[in-house]
């Protein structure tokens, strides 16, 4: 019986597992520059953490949570998103007595969506939160955050960062209410998806990829129209920041996001050649979600990388570390083998051992998982207490004591 991994999971080895760590070293790097603490929470939670900040109209909560009844009938969920779960934890803790606190964290999410490139139902994500300030500089702070991160990987890849603002929960009410008017007297043109959002989540119409819906939007009403003046002033705020630090940015009316918890602030990063999924990263203000989950009344701003993604534009291989492997020609020498392998580890010398005890089997082996050199036992070295080093390159080999082989591996 041959069992196949779940549609829309991936496994990770060789080269996509090197452009994993990669990413998760220059994240872990960077939040250690930014002074962000790292926090790693379950993968599961209560159900209800999730359904009522998610926005219970949300495509995530409507159609794509893995949920199950635990054996005592909780229902529990699989985690889609990590903000919910950063502040629950935030809050079990204890970690909101001097704001702001900043965390971050890394890890598998879940979400039962259509598969397809760039989509997963189980993918990683990368994010970053900070609690308990109304400070703009915390926004910028972020995306220049998610700048470098993302410059830091791809050197010279042109990434576009695009930002609106959703202004107050009050702002937001009302250009829902006069965004509903409008698109129910324009029902005829729109897509049967769309349709069904007019009462219970309009904003979603505005980022709808079908053309039709595009259309039609063009005409709606702007969120800009609404603003309050508070919330005009702070996207201004926002806006004259980044051009101070020569960030590169586009405001886009149209960016809503997916989850309901959001306000002020939006942004993302997005790249032209991943096709349909195109966002690297997202996020935005979420000013009362922590309210909302039982903490104290504070604001906050996060967002989140989808590591796939990423891992998707690295275009080269990563370099790995050459490989040695140690080759026992005959199994009488083995426990001379034993002690080499144990000799160059304790200098960190990482070595492979095949137990072939085959010369011929072992350097096609060797050849065959690209290995630079091969140590090679034979009744002379092991009588002059000696190894052959053969450089599967350049095809050369020479016989020597160990501390020379030991030069040699470390460099
Ligand atoms: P999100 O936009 O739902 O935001 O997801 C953030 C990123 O996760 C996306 O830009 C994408 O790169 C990646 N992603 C999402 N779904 C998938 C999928 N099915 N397959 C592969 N990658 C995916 C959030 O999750 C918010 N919690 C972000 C945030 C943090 N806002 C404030 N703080």
């Amino acid at each position: 019986m041959k069992i196949q991994s779940v549609r829309g999971t991936h496994d990770l080895y060789a080269q996509q597992l090197e452009k994993f760590k990669f990413i998760i070293e220059i994240v872990n790097t960077y939040a250690h520059i930014y002074d962000f603490n790292e926090i790693i929470t379950p993968i599961f939670e209560l159900t209800e953490l999730f359904l009522k900040p998610l926005g219970e109209h949300s495509d995530v909560v409507l159609k794509e949570m893995y949920t199950f009844d635990d054996r005592n009938n909780s229902s529990l969920t699989l985690r889609p998103e990590y903000t919910t779960p950063i502040i629950r934890a935030a809050i079990s803790n204890n970690l909101l007595e001097r704001l702001p606190t900043k965390l971050y964290g890394i890890g598998p999410m879940f979400r039962r969506e259509r598969p397809q490139k760039g989509r997963f139902r189980q993918f990683n994500q990368i994010n970053f939160e900070i609690l308990g300030t109304n400070d703009m500089a915390a926004d910028v702070e972020l995306i220049l955050l998610a700048d470098d991160i993302l410059k830091k990987i791809f050197l010279n890849k042109k990434i576009k960062l695009v930002i609106n603002s959703l202004g107050d929960k009050d702002t937001l009410k009302k250009f829902k209410h006069y965004l509903s008017v409008y698109f129910k007297k324009n029902k005829s043109k729109l897509s049967i998806d769309s349709l069904n959002r007019i009462e219970s989540n309009p904003l979603r119409i505005l980022d709808s990829k079908n053309k039709n819906d595009n259309d039609v939007s063009q005409e709606a009403p702007k969120i800009s129209d609404f603003y309050s003046e508070e919330a005009k002033n702070k996207f201004e705020d926002i806006k004259n920041l980044l051009t101070n630090r020569s960030v590169e940015f586009e405001v886009n009316h149209s960016l809503v996001r997916g989850l309901d918890y959001y306000c002020h602030t939006v942004f993302e990063f997005k790249s032209n050649e991943l096709g349909s999924q195109d966002t690297l990263i997202g996020g935005g203000r979420y000013d009362g979600l922590t309210k909302t989950l039982g903490g104290p009344d504070i604001p906050g701003v996060g967002w989140a990388g989808g590591v796939e993604r990423i891992m998707m534009l690295i275009e080269k291989d990563i370099k790995v570390q050459q490989k040695i492997h140690l080759v026992v020609m005959k199994e009488d020498f083995r426990s001379y083998g034993l002690d080499i392998l144990n000799k160059l580890r304790k200098n960190n010398i990482p070595v492979f051992f095949d137990y072939k005890y085959n010369l011929k089997k072992s350097l096609s082996f060797a050849n065959n998982v690209n290995a630079r050199y091969a140590i090679i036992i034979g009744e002379e070295e092991v009588k002059k207490h000696s190894y052959t080093i053969k450089d599967l390159k350049k095809n050369t080999q020479k016989t020597i004591l160990l501390d020379p082989l030991i030069s040699l591996l470390k460099l």
